[in-house]
């Protein structure tokens, strides 16, 4: 019972139809009575992002959550469909929850998320011990499906919505450090990269009312949070537009991303601001300008690639070509000097040759990427490129590839590591160092991760760090004083 979190909630949902952000007053309390939920994410933000929303609805009904699975009387698995191995992951986790519902027969197991989406109702024939399945626009009807369940009628709603952003629901935050958060601008993706599963299980691109972006922002502000990241599949198309008019594309545009993001930046000086993902055909130089003119908008693009060769680019329809991408990094160096830069990168899609993986390396070379996502090309079904392409690159060859990918960006995220010994940093100290109890942990503006000695520094504050040594995944300091203004 130790881990368990037991909380009571104030439904407030009448007052917050119109984009305020719901407040949920969650008092820890000591109640056992009531049903447990326990819930598990797979794959992006997102979704750990709408595993938060998830918690908020089932709070708003009386459930509680528990971090232990054996306590819980709903296990919910919030899944990812992106690569064949992701969805492997979740059917042998669903196979060790249903050892365990056997001897818990009145258990309930939901799916939820990308692998419920995609698959629908022959999920529950697959996986017989399923009992509902959910997918990202219907999380509103988990009430409902679960009633019916309880019932002993199994449920499936995957219906995509073109409106459903969640934005009167206020997050219940899973994430315990209470320094840095998750706030969803947008759903769903517009773009068609034939490799990617994405706008088949997560529907149309729809931009969240900024009101309620700007609310949430606030009151994690107030709560004592000190960084939020903007999510969506592709922040640099958000667009507002008038109130009852988001599905015509004439409509006037009252908010566009670097609109948004000065304002998220204006909410407090001390609130960092990131945002994931950045698409390079969609980032403006405007965003760039933006980032620039705000200390608390951090230096920081995470900017996918996921190949360095045109030709290969326009089989992916990324609809981009690599001087075009070239451009883009260019303007983030003029504009924005010492901004990180990450990507995601795929080995060995449909066709690739050993020239155009060369173009990759060399591309990782150009840009001198500070971290990366790296994978090797896997199938999806019922993607253009499944339709498409023949998935002809061996797996040996599409592993050698990916090895070569990761070796290379070792190598630069090493220097580029090595290159900030001796430079001094604003780091928001997050939590305590996994290591040791006598060191903290935070991130500097460009994302890294830096470690240094606790002495008598605290979690939330923003301390200046001089790094002394690096290797390629951190780097590690000692703090030179508190940061009383806001230079980041
Ligand atoms: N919206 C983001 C990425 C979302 S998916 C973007 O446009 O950049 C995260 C990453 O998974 C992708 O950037 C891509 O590198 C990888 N990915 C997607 N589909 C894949 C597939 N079928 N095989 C291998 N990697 C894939
Ligand atoms: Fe997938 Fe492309 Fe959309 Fe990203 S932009 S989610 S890779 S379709
Ligand atoms: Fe996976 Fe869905 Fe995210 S497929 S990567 S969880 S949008």
């Amino acid at each position: 019972m130790s881990d368990l979190l037991t909380y009571t909630v104030n439904k407030q949902h009448d007052e917050t139809r119109q984009g305020k952000a719901l407040d949920l007053d969650l008092q820890p309390v000591g109640f056992a009575n009531s049903r447990k939920f326990y819930i598990e994410s797979y794959g992006c933000q997102m979704n750990f992002s709408d595993s938060e929303i998830v918690a908020s609805i089932l709070a708003g009904e009386g459930f509680s959550i528990t971090t232990n699975l054996f306590d819980a009387d709903l296990v919910l698995l919030n899944t990812c469909s992106i690569r064949e191995k992701a969805e492997q992951t979740v059917r042998s986790r669903l196979r060790t929850i249903n050892a365990l519902k056997l001897q818990k027969p009145g258990m309930l197991i939901g799916v939820l998320g990308c692998m419920a989406e995609r698959l629908k109702s022959k999920f529950l024939e697959e996986e017989k011990l399923v009992d509902i399945v959910v997918g990202p626009d219907a999380y509103r009807s988990l009430p409902q499906l679960l009633e019916e369940a309880d019932g002993g009628q199994k449920g499936v709603n995957v219906l995509l919505s073109r409106e459903e952003t969640y934005a009167d629901i206020s997050p219940v935050r899973l994430d315990k450090t209470g320094i840095t958060a998750f706030i969803s601008i947008m759903r769903g993706c517009d773009n068609m990269c034939s490799f990617c599963v994405v706008p088949f299980t997560r529907g149309r691109e729809r931009s969240r009312d900024p009101g309620s972006i700007l609310a949430e922002a606030k009151d994690l502000f107030n709560k004592g949070y000190r960084e939020v990241t903007l999510l969506g599949q592709n922040v640099d198309s958000y667009k507002w537009k008038r109130e009852d008019n988001q599905q015509n594309k004439d409509a006037e545009v009252l908010m566009n991303f670097a609109q948004l993001l000065e304002c998220v930046a204006k909410v407090d000086p001390l609130l960092r601001v990131r945002f994931s993902t950045s698409h390079p055909k969609d980032i403006t130089d405007d965003v760039l300008h933006t980032m620039a003119k705000y200390e608390n908008i951090c230096n920081n693009i995470h900017l996918p690639v996921q190949s360095g060769n045109s030709a290969c680019l326009d089989r992916m329809n990324r609809t981009y070509d690599r001087e075009w991408y070239i451009n883009r990094v260019d303007a983030i160096k003029r504009i924005i000097p010492g901004c990180g830069i990450s990507s995601d990168i795929i080995a060995g899609f449909c066709g690739e040759t050993e020239e155009e993986h060369q173009d990759t390396l060399s591309m990782m070379e150009y840009v001198q990427y500070d971290f990366s996502y790296m994978f090797y090309y896997s199938e999806r079904p019922g993607t253009l490129a499944a339709r498409k392409y023949e998935d002809d690159v061996s797996l040996d060859i599409k592993k050698r590839r990916l090895i070569e990918i990761v070796d290379a960006q070792y190598q630069l995220s090493l220097k580029s590591n090595l290159n900030d010994i001796g430079k001094t940093f604003t780091v928001l100290v997050e939590k305590t160092s996994k290591k040791s109890e006598d060191e903290l942990c935070g991130r500097n503006s460009q994302n890294k991760v830096i470690i240094f000695p606790k002495e008598n520094y605290k979690v939330g504050q923003y301390v200046n760090v001089i790094v002394e040594s690096a290797n390629k995944a951190m780097l590690k300091g000692k703090a030179v004083g508190l940061v009383n203004d806001y230079i980041i």
